[in-house]
């Protein structure tokens, strides 16, 4: 009796709360990789507009952000070993959306003759980065470690960056949005 009345409770609070979650789901909320005062860096963007219930053929109810924008030429590439990329900068501003495995992210100090790289951050599988480090605005870009079996899509913005609003310097906190 008691058991069973607990089990009610307990159903009872993890349904309020799964409920409630999505409500405080306003914005679709990603990492960017941007050129700050010619350096590399890592924000986190709110992107907007906000996310919207989807009203469209097979994805009714979804959040959905229909603000991705065009982009060019896209390319996959699987990692089949560890790979370090070395220091670079994003080749063109562009979405890298992460499929499989997963990437460290690092970022060299203002100093060149410094070969310490600092400030990880992991990206995974589900994990839609934006990159905009371009040479123009950072001078020696970032540098990623890529695990085996990590695989990425690369698509380059056609237009604009999209409209976002930056919640704070860093990557985004896990879990994204
Ligand atoms: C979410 O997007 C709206 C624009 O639709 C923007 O005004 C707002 O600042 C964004 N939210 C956050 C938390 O940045
Ligand atoms: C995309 O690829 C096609 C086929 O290779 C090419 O003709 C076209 O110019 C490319 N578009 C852009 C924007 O690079
Ligand atoms: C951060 O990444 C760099 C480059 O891959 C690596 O040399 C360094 O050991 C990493 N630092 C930490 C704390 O993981």
């Amino acid at each position: 009796m008691l058991v069973a009345l607990l089990w009610t409770l307990a159903s009872a609070l993890t349904g309020a709360v799964a409920s409630r979650a999505p409500a405080q789901l306003k914005n679709l909320t990603l990492t960017a990789l941007v050129g700050k005062h010619g350096r590399s860096a890592l924000e986190c963007w709110a992107m907007a507009p906000e996310l919207v219930e989807s009203t469209a053929t097979g994805t009714v109810g979804a959040l959905s952000y229909g603000h991705i924008g065009m982009t060019g030429n896209s390319s996959y590439s699987l990692f089949t070993a560890l790979s370090n990329a070395g220091l670079h900068n994003a080749p063109t501003a562009q979405y890298v959306m992460i499929l499989t495995g997963s990437g460290e992210l690092s970022f060299p100090s203002a100093d060149p003759a410094d070969p310490c790289l600092r400030g990880n951050y992991t990206v995974v599988a589900g994990d839609i980065l934006i990159a905009v480090d371009t040479a123009d605005v950072s001078s020696r870009g970032h540098n990623s470690v890529w695990q085996a079996g990590t695989s990425v899509l690369q698509m380059p913005f056609m237009g604009d960056t999209p409209n976002h609003v930056v919640l704070h310097e860093g990557g985004c906190h896990k879990p994204h949005m």
